[in-house]
């Protein structure tokens, strides 16, 4: 039998999975390709293939037979059961130590589970979010690989090389184990959702209330792209507004139907911060503003019923007032991602603590900074103050940042009385801003709520050190009959 030579398999020949393989093959690996349509391998090998370091399976056995030990397969098919198809398919052929990846758009959960059943088979699994789209895939994507950790250096080189590159460091490293990968990958996807959002309100506040025409839009994000803000999301934003339809040489934008449509990631960062009892308000912002886009009709309807402010036609902001205007605007803006970003990694420590995660702030930044769609200058400091401080409680509290919102806070408050006196949805700005003021309540209103539970269902409540009595003791569950009518009757202990 001749010696194997494949350094990696992969199955699953749609856009991303050539890509990676022409990626890999770029870098010097030979790799194995396979698809469930067999015809596509040949396709691919007689085109995008030729003359290079990729051959061709035609059924998983021959897949797994051209593989050098310990095996590498890689998955980039559809995420749900055609996963768990490819598992059952490659276990026979498979032996201990040997490798599978999943590349797809997995749910982390399932990862967890796929992990946990491999490692019993004594197979490795490592779930690996793959972000950067078609582009990404081909000449540098970021990848957020996590799972059995023995598997990492089997596929360290590899993975690293192919990744894209930020000032000459991989935009890839080990994530945590079991399905920390493809958690780092939504909660990435979450954030997607938070900076396209925030990027919508800023436009629409500057057509709205600044009626301003597309080319000046895109002259504002050209400005901003070469600031704080500079990034991949505020450059395409940028060449959108400067898009001009060939037909009649007006703004292709204002064409497109207001109805966002989403495949699900967002939603599944909001879901899980609501299980996990984090505040990620700008995510949940994010999906639901995509929701009630949505109701188009219903909005068009609503639109001829329901008063509210009119902006006049000639813009209430003054030419003098403009530039101002505009940097309140990118304050807002910048300061709202900081908050966006700051609930991300909340909601990752708390992820970690729960799930029992090693996870690897400063490398998920580093990861974030290169490849993929949130792509950004901003991601530089924030790996920067997870290198300097690996266990930052809150990114806020980073002299970076506190520096940072200190100084956009103004401009950020006075963008959000635009959009109030004016009648503009910024459900993104105005949470961010909410959040922040909640942040920084050491005192809420959350006595007079813990009051109300307690009379109407007797939940109890605690009582504020140093106001406690020999009626009112100190942390105990404390129990008011409040109308001095009806029973004492307490969801649990204490009666006062
Ligand atoms: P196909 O080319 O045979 O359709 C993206 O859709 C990738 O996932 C493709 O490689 C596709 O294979 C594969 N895929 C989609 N659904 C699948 C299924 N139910 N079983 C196996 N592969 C599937």
């Amino acid at each position: 039998m001749s010696e194997a030579k494949g350094d990696l398999g992969l199955i699953g020949l749609a856009v991303m999975g050539q890509n990676l393989i022409l990626n890999a093959a770029d870098h010097g690996y030979t790799v194995v390709a396979y698809n469930r349509t067999v015809a596509k391998v040949d396709h691919f090998l007689a085109n995008e293939a030729k003359g290079k370091s990729i051959l061709g399976a035609h059924s998983i056995e021959d897949l797994v037979k051209q593989l050098k030990r310990p095996r590498r397969v890689m998955l980039l098919v559809k995420a749900g059961e055609p996963v768990d198809d490819f598992i059952n398919q490659l276990l026979p052929y498979l032996d201990k130590g040997d490798i599978i990846i999943d590349g797809g758009n997995s749910f982390f959960e399932d990862t967890n589970r796929r992990y946990a059943e491999l490692k019993d088979k004594g197979i490795l699994f490592v779930g690996s979010g793959v972000s950067g789209g078609e582009e990404g895939a081909r000449y540098g994507p970021s990848l957020m690989p996590g799972g059995h950790p023995d598997a990492w250096p089997h596929i360290k080189n590899i993975f690293q090389d192919i990744a894209a590159k930020s000032d000459g460091e991989p935009c890839c490293d080990w994530v945590g184990e079991a399905g920390a990968g493809h958690y780092v990958k939504m909660v990435h996807n979450g954030i997607e959702y938070g900076d396209m959002q925030l990027i919508c309100e800023a436009y629409d506040i500057m057509k709205r209330v600044g009626k301003f025409t597309d080319k000046e839009m895109g002259d504002v994000f050209a400005t901003w792209n070469k600031g704080v803000l500079d990034s991949f999301l505020i450059e395409i934003t940028r060449d959108i507004l400067y898009y001009n339809d060939p037909a009649d040489g007006k703004p292709l934008v204002e064409k497109i139907l207001d109805s966002a449509g989403q495949k699900g990631t967002g939603k599944w960062t909001a879901i899980n911060a609501l299980d996990l009892g984090m505040p990620v308000t700008l995510i949940g912002e994010a999906v639901f503003s995509r929701c009630l886009s949505a109701l188009k009709d219903l909005r068009v309807d609503a639109s001829k019923k329901l008063p509210g402010p009119t902006i006049p036609e000639q813009s209430p902001i003054k030419p003098e007032q403009r530039q101002q205007f505009i940097d309140n605007l990118e304050q807002a803006l910048y300061a709202s991602k900081i908050i966006s970003y700051t609930q991300g990694f909340m909601l990752m420590r708390q992820a970690g603590k729960d799930y029992g995660w090693n996870l690897n702030f400063p490398s998920i930044a580093l990861m974030w900074r290169g490849g993929c769609i949130i792509r950004s200058v901003f991601l530089k400091d924030i790996t920067a103050a997870y290198r300097e401080h690996p266990d930052l409680e809150n990114l806020l509290f980073h002299p970076f940042f506190k520096d940072a919102i200190t100084k956009a806070q103004d401009g950020w408050r006075q963008t959000l009385n635009h959009t109030q006196t004016w009648g503009i949805p910024a459900p993104a700005f105005s949470t961010a801003l909410a959040f922040y003021d909640g942040l920084r309540s050491a005192q809420l209103p959350a006595n007079l709520l813990q009051a109300q539970r307690d009379y109407f269902g007797a939940h109890t409540f605690r009582v504020l050190p140093g106001c406690e009595s020999k009626e009112l003791p100190l942390d105990q569950p404390i129990h008011i009959n409040w109308t001095g009518k009806g029973g004492n009757v307490s969801a649990s202990t204490y009666n006062a």
